[in-house]
């Protein structure tokens, strides 16, 4: 579904501002989980997709002992990310590139494993995503998504300023496992509860635990972030605000 960006600060834009390292429903749980059915093993090359602040990227090569490429459409993400591997003693076997999911800049047949952790349901085209993620596997390789899907039953309208709202576009579970099928997926999992159960929402700082959203930001990171996502006054410049 085409977002149309009416309601800002976008995720995305949240996510950048912030110290949150992770932002997806499950937190760190789904990530444990997402590397546990990936089948991960020591030397493998994984691919990250939209790898955002790259901690999972980070978590997976340290967990795991993986080769991991992240690519992300935003620059800033991908210096985020590449300063964090740098911190984190792994940029010899982490790094990270700009590139849009719906396009992949990676050969056919690259990776052992390709992971999208909350980002197929983003971009404009999902089926896009789905098909170059399969399309950058090598044939017996392993894809691995965990998106968001509607519980309960919901207008056109509700679906719509939701997905707005919370920055992506959640379907019907059957309709992710049809567009993985579209993309030529063949033995397709699928787990639901326990790990995206809403209360685990919130677990997504890899340096605290986290029980509710009142303890993701610290009250200066609150502030700073509240500060930043203000409208520009008129006239102001980046670098004033
Ligand atoms: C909800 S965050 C998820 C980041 C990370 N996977 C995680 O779980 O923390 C979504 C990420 O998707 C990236 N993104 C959005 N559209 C994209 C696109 N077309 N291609 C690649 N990345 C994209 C954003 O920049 C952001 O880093």
């Amino acid at each position: 579904m085409k977002r149309n960006g009416t309601h800002e600060p976008t995720i995305e834009r949240i996510i950048e501002l912030s110290g949150i390292e992770t932002l997806h429903p499950g937190g760190m749980a789904m990530t444990r989980r997402t590397g546990e059915v990936a089948g991960l093993i020591v030397g493998m090359h994984v691919l990250d997709v939209s790898s955002g602040r790259g901690t999972q990227a980070i978590y997976y090569a340290q967990q795991y002992g993986v080769d991991v490429t992240g690519v992300d459409i935003s620059d800033e993400m991908v210096r985020t990310a590449s300063r964090s591997a740098a911190r984190a003693g792994v940029a010899d076997r982490v790094r990270f590139r700009q590139g849009d999911s719906q396009r992949l800049p990676f050969e056919s047949g690259t990776f052992d494993v390709v992971i999208n952790e909350c980002a197929v349901g983003i971009p404009d085209d999902s089926q896009a995503v789905l098909d170059e993620m399969l399309r950058v596997v090598r044939p017996g390789g392993a894809v691995v998504i965990h998106e968001s899907t509607w519980r309960a039953p919901a207008t056109a309208t509700e679906k719509e300023e939701l997905a707005e709202r919370y920055g992506t576009t959640p379907l019907d579970g059957t309709a992710w496992v049809e567009m993985l099928g579209r993309a030529g997926a063949g033995d397709v999992h699928v787990e639901s509860d326990p790990w995206s159960r809403p209360e685990m929402f919130w677990n997504v700082r890899v340096d605290r635990s986290v029980r509710g959203p009142g303890a993701v930001l610290t009250p200066i990171e609150k502030a700073r972030t509240a500060v930043r996502v203000r409208p520009a006054r008129q006239g102001e410049t980046s670098e004033q605000r």
